[in-house]
């Protein structure tokens, strides 16, 4: 690609490849090659994404590119170093599995570290700073690598975590991504629809990570012209948890068999209310017309409304008449 001419980026490539190194090549990196294997990334992986380990020793990052010749200014601007009450510099990151981050170019602008120690005091994940380089909402962890894949795969899935992609990828899937925890933003959005319609949601089977796929499908929709899928891994699982449990061969499986929006949102419906009773059986029909009345495709209200009228046993001239009623309503 073309040259990097911006020097905070510089900075980053060379930090990556340095801790990069220290994982694989010295003896303090044994500790976090150590947790590296009992997480099953072998080589491949580790050097596919770039991974490293920021050592527990003291400042071995600010001893290191000041030896080289960066200024203190500079380094304070990356966001890799911490400042005592002195102006002194100090690594950031201490005893963590590195993972880069970077931009759509592939750039890496920051990173992400994986707490090793059982220390549960200490985040399980710490991340750079903003900077001017890194800002956290815009960026989609393996977003560069995945693109490409994106054409012979037809689609992007979007997982929580550093490990589901790398569990995917493991799996064959390189068109991986993760929105880094639950919290996906309208600009990572904006960023996916450049590339593919076609978004396969994954979060993490628990709680949290089914309401964040709940919350996601809203935000794609609003968003709109996307078509969708959503897997729920069972047993509360993550992806990589999954992959470890059941293999490779099943976790494809888990993909093909993506829900449809609509059929995700019923199912989450249907595990709300005891549909044997009659009362609570009304109120799972009045919430599903709610929100069959707020789409905007009448294919996909159609759809949605003849799924419901065969699962229930309600006539589909009873519910379209409810549906009409609910859309005059918001008008
Ligand atoms: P592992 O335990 O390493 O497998 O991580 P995970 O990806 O399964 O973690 P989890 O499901 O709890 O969180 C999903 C993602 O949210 C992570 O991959 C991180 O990107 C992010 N995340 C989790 N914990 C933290 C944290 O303590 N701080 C920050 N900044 N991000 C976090
Ligand atoms: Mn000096
Ligand atoms: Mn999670
Ligand atoms: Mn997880
Ligand atoms: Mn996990």
């Amino acid at each position: 690609g073309a040259p990097i001419s911006n020097p905070l980026i510089k900075l980053h490539e060379e930090v990556a490849e340095f801790y990069h190194r220290v994982l694989l090549t010295t003896e303090v990196g044994v500790r976090g090659l150590s947790y590296a294997n009992s997480r099953q990334l072998d080589k491949e992986i580790i050097e596919h994404f770039k991974i490293g380990y920021a050592p527990k020793q003291d400042n071995i990052l600010y001893t290191y590119l000041h030896d080289k010749g960066y200024e203190d200014a500079t380094l304070a601007e990356s966001g890799l170093f911490v400042e005592n009450k002195d102006g002194r510099l100090f690594d950031r990151f201490r005893d963590r599995l590195m993972f880069p981050l970077d931009d759509e170019n592939g750039h890496i602008i920051g990173f992400s570290g994986r707490r090793i120690s059982e220390d549960a005091t200490q985040a399980k994940y710490m991340n750079s700073p903003e900077t001017k380089i890194f800002t956290k909402s815009k960026v989609l962890f393996h977003f560069a690598e995945a693109k490409k894949a994106a054409r012979a795969e037809q689609h992007l899935i979007l997982y929580e975590g550093y490990m589901d992609v790398i569990a995917a990828y493991k799996a064959g899937i390189k068109s991986g991504i993760a929105s880094m925890g639950t919290s996906l933003t309208d600009q990572q959005i904006y960023l996916l629809r450049r590339i593919t319609s076609n978004i396969i949601i994954n979060y993490d089977g628990d709680d949290p990570g089914i309401h964040a796929e709940e919350r996601a499908v809203d935000m794609f929709q609003r968003v709109g012209g996307f078509n969708l899928g959503v897997v729920v891994l069972p047993e509360k699982l993550d992806p990589d948890e999954y992959v470890k449990k059941y293999g490779v061969a099943k976790y494809q499986e888990e993909v093909a068999a993506a829900l449809s929006p609509t059929d995700f949102f019923l199912r989450r419906l249907q595990q709300k209310y005891n549909l044997h009773n009659d009362r609570e059986k009304l109120q799972y029909l009045d919430e599903a017309i709610k929100k069959i009345a707020t789409l905007t495709n009448p294919m996909e209200q159609d759809i949605f409304i003849k799924k419901v009228s065969e699962e229930q046993g309600v006539s589909l001239d009873s519910l379209k008449a409810s549906l009409m009623r609910e859309i005059r309503r918001l008008k």
